[in-house]
């Protein structure tokens, strides 16, 4: 509800502001008193602009003109707090002062570079406006921003994580203790060790051996081609460790199609799909879940009260809600 608030009132703000905009383009001071405007969230805000559109060059891995923008802290160094005028990053944008305008391949919408105006000019400040969801009963949602909606951007903790986890560091495999030919796959950092070349897929052994399918192994299901092109996605824009914690998403209605079947997916599907289904237990489709969840196995499993699932990992509290929020609504399919 927080969330949809935020959306409203920034969008209300957005139109006075590209008004104010369109009408004061050539003035240095267009008497914008911006301190009287709605505070910019940087976390909900900001930061996704810079990830998504700046980051692929400017970040971890590929840092072009010695710049990067891939956190606050990087952020910041290009920005004079109260002065978007003068900052780097805002003259950038805009195409004033350097020779070419960023993104090199697409200007940022106007919406985008008043926000970053905004921000900047009212002080450039770390501000977090996500709330974690809170417990709704209604079933219709408990807050949280629509950031990131679902698919639009992928991230790392939400979207990669669990799929590594699930497939790469089991038990036997790429876990703490096995670390198969001396690869871990069970954090950000162990990922980023040896497999990963931010920013060049096709130079990072974490995607080319999943690519081939020469990985996963053994009665591990193969990756579907749209977790590949996750992967592929995720490093090519420069292989932030990304939360997306703003986008857990438990408003509206949760429904098999919307998020189980994902959650599903990243979680489970690695081990119980396919011929080689442990215990010939098949999470890969709705009626097949929903056996499950009717006869309460696949709930107690993930609570942790039967056997633990997924192994060597919990899934989130996140996720965890949208189970509960299903089972509240009835399972609902589509
Ligand atoms: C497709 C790659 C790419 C993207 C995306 C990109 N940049 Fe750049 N950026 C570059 C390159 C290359 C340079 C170096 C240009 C040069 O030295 O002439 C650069 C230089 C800059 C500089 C000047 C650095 C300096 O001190 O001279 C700034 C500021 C900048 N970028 C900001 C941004 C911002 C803000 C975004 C996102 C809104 C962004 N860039 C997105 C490629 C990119
Ligand atoms: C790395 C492989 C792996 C992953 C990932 C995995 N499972 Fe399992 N699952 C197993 C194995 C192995 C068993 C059989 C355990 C046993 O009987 O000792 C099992 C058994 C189960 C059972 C039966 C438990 C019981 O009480 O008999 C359920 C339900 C289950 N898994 C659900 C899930 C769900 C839901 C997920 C995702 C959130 C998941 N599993 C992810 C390997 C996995």
């Amino acid at each position: 509800m927080q969330g949809r608030k935020t959306i409203r009132n920034s969008l209300t703000l957005l139109t006075a502001l590209s008004f104010l905009a369109l009408t004061n383009v050539q003035c240095r001071h267009d008497g914008l008193n911006v301190s009287a405007l709605k505070p910019v969230c940087f976390d909900t805000e900001i930061a996704p602009i810079f990830l998504n559109k700046c980051a692929t060059c400017h970040g971890q891995g590929d840092n072009r003109g010695g710049l990067r923008l891939n956190d606050y802290t990087t952020i910041l160094k290009s920005v004079i707090p109260f002065n978007a005028q003068k900052s780097k990053a805002y003259l950038a944008i805009t195409g004033k002062g350097f020779t070419q305008l960023m993104p090199p391949d697409g200007a940022l919408s106007e919406n985008e570079r008043i926000l970053i105006r905004v921000w900047i000019d009212q002080g450039a400040k770390n501000t977090v406006c996500y709330t974690p969801p809170s417990v709704d009963t209604t079933g219709n949602g408990g807050g949280g921003s629509t950031f990131g909606g679902s698919g639009s951007q992928v991230c790392f903790q939400r979207d990669i994580l669990p799929v590594l986890l699930s497939s790469c560091g089991t038990k036997g495999c790429h876990d703490q203790t096995t670390h198969a030919e001396g690869y871990t796959i069970t954090s950000y950092s162990s990922v980023m060790t040896k497999l990963v070349k931010a920013g060049s897929p096709n130079t990072s052994r974490l995607y080319t051996s999943i690519a081939n399918n020469s990985m996963p192994r053994g009665s591990i299901a193969k990756l579907t081609q749209a977790v590949k092109d996750s992967v592929y996605n995720w490093i090519k824009n420069g292989a932030i460790d990304g939360t997306c914690a703003s986008a857990c998403d438990t408003t509206g209605v949760v429904t098999y199609a919307k998020q189980i079947s994902s959650l599903v997916n990243r979680n489970c599907i690695s081990c119980h799909s396919g011929a080689s289904a442990q215990k010939g237990i098949l999470l890969d489709s709705y009626a097949n879940i929903k056996t499950y969840m009717d006869n309460g196995k696949l709930m107690a499993a993930v609570k942790g009260t039967s056997i633990p699932m997924p192994q060597g990992y919990k899934i989130t509290d996140c996720e965890m809600r949208q189970l509960e929020l299903w089972v509240a609504n009835g399972l609902i399919q589509n």
